[in-house]
């Protein structure tokens, strides 16, 4: 579609961020990697304190005058504000600054517009962009030079829509009744897999934490990575066979921000979906980042607020930078809390499979199994799962394995394969909960 082709070359912008009293901080340098990853080469970032925002402006007439003057000498294209504008004080800006004016929400739309790469992702971004430009329909683009393809301009076209305010309703309700139908197609996939018992294990994450690096290691995939946000926006699945669990489903999704435009996180909700029907979270966090813990906050909420009731551990990737050693921290004995780990180097990348082996199937326990000959397929499972230690046929022919797996993964199998459990394990069956009559043997 060319309407989200990436944009080459740098946009010469200048970035304005105000800081106005009774509002949170802002993050200076989050603003730049944002305008950055949109294409913009960063002239100036103007920083300016209010009491309140001016209703008309947003900012003051005399530094309006300020950037009016640079936007001139320096040859600007675009003019950013790290906040929320009016479609007012946008038309405002732009006659005064004599360029282009864009907030928070269009960035972070055009950023989401350049990186939606599957089906689904295209019409969610379309349809959100829509959203926001049909309160914008009025604005006079007429004293502006029109330039196609911009930041803030790319999607689905202003001038086709300002002239025939219909088609946008139409396009919408097109579009809604597409995702629609993509949504079915997905919760059809995930009921399959959940009908399979294939457990899915989601990374979530705030934007840039490593996400679709660790996803590519843990893969072996090429899903797209880069230093820019958001270069993952549609949830990537791979289905893996991992050691002492079998398969497994790993699933990555787009990554969080703070004040996420609310038509995004509104027409994200499929992606957010498969989160909440996760059967692990992996949360990866940028330890090395100063924000860490802001961004740990942002992350938790939005899983409360949709109602993501699923394990979660920790990931602290990045180690190679914050300095921490690999390592495994519990939160009771055979629970895992956090994992320490580095998606660059690989360190740490056995204690994570390790943690997630145990958040899934418990702790891990050496047994010695005495399998008769024809319990061949008993044998090729376990192979198949990578946890046989040591195999050796007795005197009878049986064949005696050691194995290191989680006790409840062992009772699944054996289980799924209707042999007899007591026999298999000898004393070792009694570790089981239930009693033995209960097995389908
Ligand atoms: P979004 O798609 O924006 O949500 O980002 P993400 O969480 O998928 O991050 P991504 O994997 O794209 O990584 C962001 C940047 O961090 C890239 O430049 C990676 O190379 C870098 N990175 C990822 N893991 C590590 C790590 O362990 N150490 C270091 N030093 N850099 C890392």
């Amino acid at each position: 579609m060319e309407y989200f082709d990436r944009h080459q070359g740098g946009e010469r912008a200048i970035l304005v961020s105000v800081t106005v009293q009774m509002l949170k901080d802002l993050d200076g340098e989050e603003f730049q990697l944002l305008a950055k990853s949109a294409g913009a080469e960063i002239l100036e970032h103007i920083t300016a304190q209010r009491i309140k925002p001016d209703p008309k402006l947003f900012i003051g007439s005399g530094k309006a005058e300020e950037i009016a003057t640079l936007v001139h000498d320096l040859e600007v294209e675009l003019v950013i504000f790290d906040h929320s504008l009016s479609p007012g004080q946008e038309r405002n800006l732009e006659k005064i600054l004599k360029c282009r004016v864009i907030d928070r929400t269009g960035l972070i739309l055009d950023i989401f517009a350049q990186r939606a790469r599957t089906h689904e992702g295209k019409l969610q971004v379309e349809l959100a962009q829509l959203e926001h430009l049909s309160t914008r329909l009025v604005r006079g683009w007429t004293h502006l030079e029109r330039q196609k393809g911009g930041i803030g301009l790319r999607g689905p076209g202003e001038s086709q829509l300002e002239t025939d305010r219909r088609l946008l309703r139409v396009r919408m309700t097109q579009l809604q009744s597409k995702l629609d139908k993509v949504h079915q197609t997905r919760i059809q996939g995930r009921a399959a897999r959940q009908k399979a018992d294939i457990p899915t294990v989601s990374l979530v994450g705030y934007t840039n934490a490593g996400k679709s690096t660790l996803f590519n290691i843990l893969a072996q995939s090429e899903v797209y990575a880069a230093d820019q946000l958001f270069a993952t926006l549609d949830p990537t699945l791979r289905r893996l066979n991992w050691d002492g669990i079998g398969a497994l489903v790993l699933a990555d999704t787009v990554g969080f921000v703070r004040d996420l435009p609310h038509s995004l996180v509104e027409s994200f909700k499929a992606t957010l979906e498969e989160t909440l029907e996760a059967t692990l979270l992996l949360h990866v966090i940028d330890s090395s980042s100063p924000d860490v813990l802001e961004q740990i906050e942002a992350v938790e909420s939005v899983l409360k607020e949709i109602g993501a009731d699923v394990p979660v551990l920790r990931v602290y990737n990045k180690i190679d930078q914050s300095g921490e050693d690999a390592k495994i921290i519990y939160a009771q004995p055979n629970l895992p809390d956090r994992v320490y780990v580095s998606a660059h180097s690989g360190v740490g990348l056995d204690k994570l499979r390790q943690a997630v082996q145990e958040c899934l199937v418990g702790q891990i326990q050496t047994f010695d199994l005495v399998l008769k000959p024809a319990y061949g397929k008993l044998r090729t499972r376990l192979y198949e799962l990578n946890v046989i230690q040591n195999e050796a046929y007795d005197d009878e022919g049986n064949l005696n394995l050691r194995v290191i797996i989680a006790p409840s993964k062992l009772e699944q199998i054996v289980r799924q394969l209707h042999l007899p459990l007591d026999e298999i394990l000898g004393e070792r069956a009694i570790q089981f909960e239930r009693p033995l009559e209960e097995f389908e043997l």
